[in-house]
């Protein structure tokens, strides 16, 4: 029974991202062959958890992609946050026989190996946003996070003028985006006396990120600024000050930009400033479509980035260099 009421899920989401447009040009000359029906290409997507409102944006990000080409069909799973469930997924896919894989992996080393063996059975398979270890894939799409934690780093560093208390909530150090933007932020407060108290794993979770603040609090009478590396880490810490009376005299800095989130937090007053980490979805369909033409697709593609503060807000953001 569970299984068919999978099964009959998958149907309905692949009929959404599949169906219902139709291929442009009108009708055929009167006499003239029908053109043969491109063959359809199944994509199977397997999405690490939709618990957090940017993963739901890639998903919708890959759909909408997919939907302007009648011929690609996607299948769409979530695996809830557990590595197990995503590992299962990946193997799934191959047995079912996919077109191309295209995954968000929860953690680098874990995924790695059913990549691979999916890799050399030679279905071609896109990464996105966090890595896994080695090249046994086809093509790896993301931002750069060393670099987005950076420009995080000298933009703190400036805010508090070359000094102050900070708290550091990282994402999940088994995942390649928390390890780059941890280290990419130490790189840019480097050379100013801009201390870090406090420095926990919040594992990219805001009730995570909230309950590491209400430590963080309890234990330092002087914080000024928290950099998160996401927005709901960030709207976590600033909810746990502000049960403490607090987040008057704290700063706020996260990473995605959504527009209807992190974006949102700054021009309500509740973020100093976001950084942009675009989810990939479009590209990745975009790689499927050459790798289905069989065109050559580059190995790695770098995505950018864009800053947000109350001044920039409204307008877009501006670019990171
Ligand atoms: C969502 C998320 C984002 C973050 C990304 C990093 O699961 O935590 O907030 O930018 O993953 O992989």
């Amino acid at each position: 029974m569970k299984s068919m009421a999978v099964w009959a899920g998958m149907a309905a989401v692949v009929m959404a991202a599949g169906c219902g447009k139709k291929p442009e040009g009108g009708a055929a000359a009167p006499g003239a062959a029908a053109a043969p029906a491109a063959a359809v290409k199944t994509i199977g997507m397997s999405q690490c958890n939709l618990g957090e409102p940017w993963r739901v944006q890639m998903n919708a990000d890959v759909k909408a992609a997919a939907e302007k080409h009648p011929d690609l069909k996607v299948v769409f799973k979530d695996a809830q946050n557990d590595t197990l469930k995503q590992r299962a997924h990946v193997e799934e896919f191959v047995s079912a026989g996919v077109d191309l894989i295209v995954i968000s992996p929860k953690e680098a080393q874990p995924l790695t190996e059913p990549v691979a063996k999916a890799f050399r059975a030679g279905i071609p398979v896109i990464v996105l946003d966090r890595a896994v270890l080695g090249e046994d894939y086809t093509c790896f799409i993301g931002a750069d996070n060393r670099k987005i934690g950076r420009a995080a780093g000298e933009w703190v560093k400036q805010a508090l003028g070359g000094k102050g208390k900070v708290v550091e909530l990282k994402g999940l150090m088994t995942s390649t985006p928390g390890q780059d933007r941890h280290q990419g932020f130490r790189e840019g407060l480097a050379g100013s006396a801009v201390e870090v108290v406090f420095e926990a794993d919040m594992k990219w979770l805001e009730p995570e990120a909230r309950k590491e603040m209400e430590s963080a609090l309890a234990r330092f009478d002087a914080i000024d600024l928290v950099y998160a590396h996401n927005d709901p880490g960030a709207h976590g810490a600033y909810l746990a000050a502000k049960a403490a009376g607090r987040e008057g005299v704290i700063r706020f800095v996260g990473i995605d930009a959504l527009p209807q989130e992190g974006v949102a937090y700054v021009a309500q007053g509740i973020l100093a400033a976001t950084f942009e980490y675009p989810t990939g979805g479009r590209e990745a369909i975009e790689v499927a479509l050459k790798v289905f033409a069989g065109q050559p697709v580059e190995k790695k593609i770098v995505l950018g980035s864009r800053l947000f503060t109350k001044d920039t807000a409204a307008s877009g953001g501006t670019p990171i260099p």
